[in-house]
């Protein structure tokens, strides 16, 4: 699929995509989300020897502004539920892909915007990135998990608040909140979201994902996070890379883990 609105760089092994609608805030519209879904599903899964996945949005402005509003009045039927469900569905994969993915919030983080983030693994802010679900002013709620994402987050008390008044937060107060890993300089989010992927990088790719598979089994009612941990730390047990793991350190060497 040729993207319109997806700009797919590499850098040094680590994927940069960038949503690219900036005179639109980079609002998620339905061929942005369409892209997104072509990526997730077809293009990142082969991309194996990629370190991790940087999303960020154009322009010094807006990470992304949420779900395109002027599409909305054209809604019909079931349009709305479709609308949720595939956004729901994109944004698990997200959250399912075996390796880092990291929200450089440039800016506006807003409805969609601010699902996108809490989708990813970790956000990094810069100073100037604003937080929000402001859809109760358009007179819906969040339907790219948001309502069940912020909780997950920040908790019940705060999440509540942010989605019944539309108030919008600031970095400083979404990294208090724990809704972002780290707030940076203005400019400098995708740099300090690179720095995490390196080191990431330097681990065992078996364990990193299986630390992705444990936080969300966390999340999942239908599966028993502890019994996840325990089947997970035994495939773990089983690959190359913990020999490899265990010997370096018995050596006091780095280890040099292979993905096997
Ligand atoms: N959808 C479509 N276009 C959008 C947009 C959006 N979510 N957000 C901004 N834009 C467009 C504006 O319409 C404007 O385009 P035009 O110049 O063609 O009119 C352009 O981006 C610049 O926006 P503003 O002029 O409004 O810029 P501003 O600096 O005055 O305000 C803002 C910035 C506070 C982010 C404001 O644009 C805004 O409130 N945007 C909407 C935010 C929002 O409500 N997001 C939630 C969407 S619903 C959703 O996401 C549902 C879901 O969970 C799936």
């Amino acid at each position: 699929m040729d993207y319109k609105n997806l700009e797919v760089k590499t850098s040094k092994g680590i994927i940069i995509l960038t949503i690219n609608r900036e005179k639109a805030l980079n609002a998620l519209n339905n061929q942005t989300m369409e892209e997104l879904k072509d990526f997730f599903s077809k293009v990142a899964p082969r991309r194996k020897k990629a370190k991790g996945i940087i999303i960020t949005g154009a322009g010094e402005k807006s990470f992304v502004a949420g779900a395109d509003i002027k599409e909305f009045l054209a809604l019909k039927n079931d349009g709305a539920r479709k609308l949720s469900q595939r956004g729901q569905d994109i944004f698990f994969m997200i959250e399912r892909f075996p390796k880092p993915v990291i929200a450089a919030v440039n800016g506006f983080a807003l409805g969609g915007g601010c699902e996108l983030a809490m989708a990813c693994h970790m956000r990094v802010a810069s100073e100037k990135a604003r937080f929000g679900q402001p859809e109760v002013n358009l007179g819906i709620i969040p339907g790219y998990g948001g309502t069940q994402r912020l909780i997950q987050l920040i908790g019940k008390s705060k999440a509540t608040e942010l989605m019944m008044t539309g108030d919008m937060i600031g970095a400083a107060e979404a990294k208090e909140l724990g809704l972002v890993n780290h707030v940076v300089e203005h400019g400098a989010s995708v740099k300090k979201a690179k720095e995490i992927i390196e080191k990431i990088a330097s681990k065992a790719p078996v364990a990193i994902a299986k630390v992705v598979e444990c936080v969300n089994a966390h999340f999942d009612e239908t599966q028993d996070g502890f019994a996840v941990e325990v089947d997970l730390f035994e495939a773990c047990a089983e690959t190359e890379d913990f020999k490899e793991g265990a010997t370096a350190f018995v050596e006091r060497r780095a280890a040099n883990f292979t993905g096997n």
